[in-house]
């Protein structure tokens, strides 16, 4: 089996998780499960990031100690995981042991190595984002953007971890690993960046000023700064299992330069470790136009539409909505969109038929088809094609289409049902009508079993509730599920499934 190991970005812990944390956890289940159904071993880590000036912050005005704060917003980030059914094997929390003492390890040995030398720091600061600051950032007004927050500056003896000169090297990697990270214009935009020279890093923060942090195990007097911190937790949750490096380490693109393309792999290297194999990175959820974000105070719950319209609808939009790598603008009109045309009307439908004419017709058993004619045939030879586009485009992480070709078959199949007219051919005593029903039976039953087999990394427990329904239990791996046969003769299928009801107060989550 082919080991898979992936992670996503860890949370800051500094107020409630929103739908952009949640879209990037769903989608990494959905990698995570995808490839678990092509049978690979899979290790998927997620967890939370909790320390740094802004943990701090919160937990002072809440008054209450830093590590009573991170203990409940953590939790409160792991429980929607859950309801989420993101299949996480580890959740790293970068106040355990486990990941301190590979921080402070690692910083003793870039230490010992002479990587680390201590200086006065002199410049700019923004918490929001937990970075330092460059003239360069600054708008041609003199501002500092929107997305740093408020700025200060700061003057201090710290430590600086030598950057720069490893950027030669990291310049010849990226343009010698080509597909290191997703998408490709990305890629350009790291080597953009680094046509200017680096700064070192400065890796502490005085405990006067900053104390909850990992201590630098060289001088007590500071403590880690978090980015350093937090990017090892990819590292550290693995680091006795031999699983290193990770095969994708998803990100959003605001902490992709620097962070992930430009400190994580040089601090690797100086360490004497490989960078991961790749960075995946997508872009954010939007509501009028602007990043939706926990600092703007303007952000979508998660679990209000996850309340009012169930996990797998909640996990469908954003997989099926947003074009992995670019953003996307939230409405809850285009989710009811989404939510009626697709699921309810489509899928949900497709489900009802199916049991309902099973069950009138054929006793509640599913009988075998009889040999294909014109109408059956076509829709097998476009599930084939549909199968065959859907594989490629999850490869190449374009779920989105893939879903859509997966509803158009949907679609499809409601129109072969049309086409036969089930209500009809039970109506008629003809031994060939009677054939034609039976065959009618058969085919849609194993033509949703099928989209179904399709949906499953995006909607696991509807796709558990629908072969239940149906009698049936999928294998392990998609090694058997995908092909056309008569999986389903003689199941004995449910009466009847609610999948997507109607929302009592259509348009308005709580
Ligand atoms: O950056 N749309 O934490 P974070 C899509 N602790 N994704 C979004 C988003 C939005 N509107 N808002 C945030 C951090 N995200 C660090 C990471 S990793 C070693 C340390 C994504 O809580 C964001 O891009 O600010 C990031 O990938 C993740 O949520 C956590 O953001
Ligand atoms: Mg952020």
């Amino acid at each position: 089996m082919k080991s898979f190991y992936i992670t996503t970005a860890i949370d800051y812990v500094n107020g409630s998780p929103h739908l952009g944390h949640a879209y990037e956890k769903v989608l990494t289940d959905v990698i995570a499960r995808y490839r678990r159904q092509r049978g690979d071993q899979v290790h998927f880590l997620t967890g939370t990031d909790e320390h740094g000036q802004k943990v701090q912050a919160s937990a002072r005005r809440q008054g209450i100690e830093p590590k009573a704060y991170v203990d409940t917003t953590a939790a409160e980030f792991r429980a929607l995981y859950d309801r989420l059914e993101v299949s996480y094997d580890d959740f790293i929390r970068t106040t355990e042991p486990r990941h301190k003492d590979v921080v402070r390890s690692i910083l003793q040995k870039l230490y010992d190595q002479g990587e680390i030398y201590r200086a006065e720091y002199r410049g700019f600061y923004s918490t929001r984002q937990e970075q330092f600051l460059q003239e360069k950032d600054r708008l041609p007004d003199g501002s500092w953007p929107e997305i740093f927050g408020e700025v200060t500056e700061i003057v201090e003896p710290n430590y600086f971890f030598k950057l720069r000169a490893y950027q030669d090297w990291l310049i010849d990697y990226l343009k010698t690993h080509e597909d290191f990270i997703f998408p490709k214009f990305r890629h350009k935009q790291v080597l953009e960046f680094l046509k200017e020279p680096l700064n070192d890093l400065c890796i502490s923060r005085p405990k006067d000023r900053l104390e909850w942090g990992i201590p630098l195990p060289f001088d007590e007097g500071y403590v880690t700064y978090v980015w350093f911190d937090a990017l090892l937790n990819y590292y550290s949750a693995v680091a006795d299992k031999g699983l290193w490096p990770a095969d994708f380490n998803v990100i959003g693109k605001d902490i992709l330069v620097p962070p992930h393309a430009v400190y994580w792999p040089i601090m690797l290297h100086a360490a004497g470790l490989p960078p991961p194999k790749a960075l995946l990175v997508h872009g954010w959820w939007l509501q009028s136009g602007a990043k939706m974000s926990k600092s703007t105070g303007e952000a979508v719950n998660p679990l209000a539409l996850v309340d009012q319209f169930g996990v797998d609808a909640f996990r469908y939009f954003l997989i099926r909505e947003m074009n992995v790598g670019q953003d996307s603008e939230f409405t809850v009109g285009q989710f009811m969109v989404r939510y009626n045309s697709e699921l309810a009307n489509n899928l949900g439908n497709l489900v009802n038929r199916t049991l309902n004419m099973t069950t009138r017709f054929s006793g509640g058993q599913l009988p075998p088809a009889g040999p294909p004619e014109d109408p059956e045939r076509a829709l097998q030879g476009l599930w084939l094609k549909t199968r065959d586009e859907a594989l490629a485009l999850n490869e190449g992480f374009q779920f989105h289409t893939a879903l859509e070709r997966t509803m158009v078959f949907l679609t499809e199949t409601n129109a072969y049902i049309e086409q036969r007219a089930p209500w009809k051919l039970g109506k008629s005593a003809e031994p060939r009508d009677q054939a034609l029903l039976q065959t009618s039976l058969a085919t849609m039953a194993e033509a949703l079993r099928l989209a179904v087999a399709l949906l499953q990394h995006v909607m696991p427990s509807t796709a558990r509730r629908i072969n239940s329904v149906l009698g049936y239990t999928p294998g392990p791996t998609w090694a058997e599920e995908l092909h056309w046969g008569g999986r389903l003769a003689g199941a004995k299928v449910a009466a009847s499934l609610v999948l997507f009801p109607r929302p009592e107060k259509p348009g308005k989550p709580a």
